[in-house]
């Protein structure tokens, strides 16, 4: 940082936190997800929540699987393995190959041990392949990608940084100057000049907003190499025009977007388990299981703050998941 200039952006800050070897959130020897608090795990995600998440995706999955012809699912960021091996043994021998690509090294041995017992049917990829013909699933993964902060202080965008204070001997926020803007409506706004009158009206001074230029990027790989299949992303997110409310100043972090891949759907958490049976799961479960599965549905839990969107490369299907409640149009 000091030969920075004692100031690196917030993206190139967050990349260092989560990634640098050995010592980064997802590169170091700290396990950080299981279920909370009993295993010291920072915080919960679905799959560890309730197996019968898994349960519920693996009926959208196979029908991915079927309408596309694929026998290969291909997951993004496995996290313990947990979700993988809901999936492999809902789905059993409809998957002839399980790819999981994730950039930890600690986390890919944990789900080389978890997954063990499928033998080599499960594959680790050091990189994207040419192209790809699978049903892709990420849980939380689009949301673990690095993001440039942008603020708004009612006359200029700002790039915000991080900086090393000495006298303090820790890290305080600093901004700088930049062309940067977040997009609209998707687009740029066509001139400097538009954007100082437009913009102010949408913005409130104080604003920060993310923009995720890493999301976008790992979208566009998708959408270049997915020649057959479909992909299903689970993450926090919010419709544009929520996102860029002015009420949500602190920003959040998220991203959905169309990067060239049909949509086949879009909606809440919530609806999107149901719609996949989960209701039916939850009758068939032990009472402590159907508490956990609970709260992968509820309002104030999981069931509203995490959305599914649905992709498809080729012509698309209707994808049971999103049969009812599609919200598409928010997009
Ligand atoms: C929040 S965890 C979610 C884990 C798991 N999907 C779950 O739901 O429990 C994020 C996961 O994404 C992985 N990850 C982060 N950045 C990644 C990237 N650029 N490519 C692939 N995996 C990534 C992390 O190592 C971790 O396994």
């Amino acid at each position: 940082m000091a030969q920075d200039g004692g100031w690196w952006p917030f993206e190139r800050f967050m990349s260092a936190a989560l990634y640098t070897p050995g010592l980064g959130y997802y590169s170091g020897s700290h396990l950080p997800l299981g279920r909370m608090p009993q295993d010291g795990s920072d915080f919960v995600t679905a799959p560890e929540l309730s197996g019968l998440f898994g349960q519920a995706l693996a009926v959208q999955v196979q029908q991915a699987l079927a309408a596309t012809g694929t026998a290969v699912v291909c997951e993004f960021g496995a996290g313990s393995g947990a979700l993988a091996e809901q999936l492999l043994q809902a789905l059993g021998d409809a998957v002839q190959r399980y790819d999981i690509v994730d950039l930890s090294g600690s986390l890919r041995q944990r789900q080389a041990q978890r997954l063990a017992r499928f033998g080599d049917r499960v594959r680790w990829l050091d990189a994207w392949p040419q192209s790809l013909e699978a049903v892709v699933v990420a849980n939380e993964m689009l949301d673990a990608l690095p993001v440039t902060l942008l603020h708004w202080d009612g006359q200029h965008w700002f790039e915000r940084g991080v900086a090393w204070d000495e006298e303090q001997a820790a890290f305080r926020w600093e901004d700088r100057p930049t062309d940067c803007r977040p997009p609209v409506d998707g687009s740029q706004p066509p001139s400097l000049e538009d954007a100082r009158l437009d913009w102010p009206s949408r913005f409130v001074p104080g604003t920060v907003v993310e923009v995720h230029p890493q999301a976008e990027a790992f979208m566009r790989s998708l959408a270049q190499r997915l020649v057959r299949g479909a992909a299903f992303f689970i993450d926090y997110g919010f419709p544009e025009r929520e996102y860029y409310h002015p009420q949500r100043i602190g920003g959040t972090l998220m991203c959905h977007q169309d990067a060239g891949l049909g949509v086949l759907g879009y909606t809440s958490q919530a609806r999107f388990l149901m719609n996949c049976g989960l209701v039916d799961l939850m009758t068939q479960a032990t009472l402590p299981e159907r508490a956990n599965a609970a709260k992968l549905v509820t309002e104030h839990e999981m069931g509203e703050l995490f959305k599914v969107l649905g992709l498809a490369a080729g012509p698309g299907f209707g994808a049971v998941g999103f049969a009812l409640g599609d919200r598409s149009h928010t997009l």
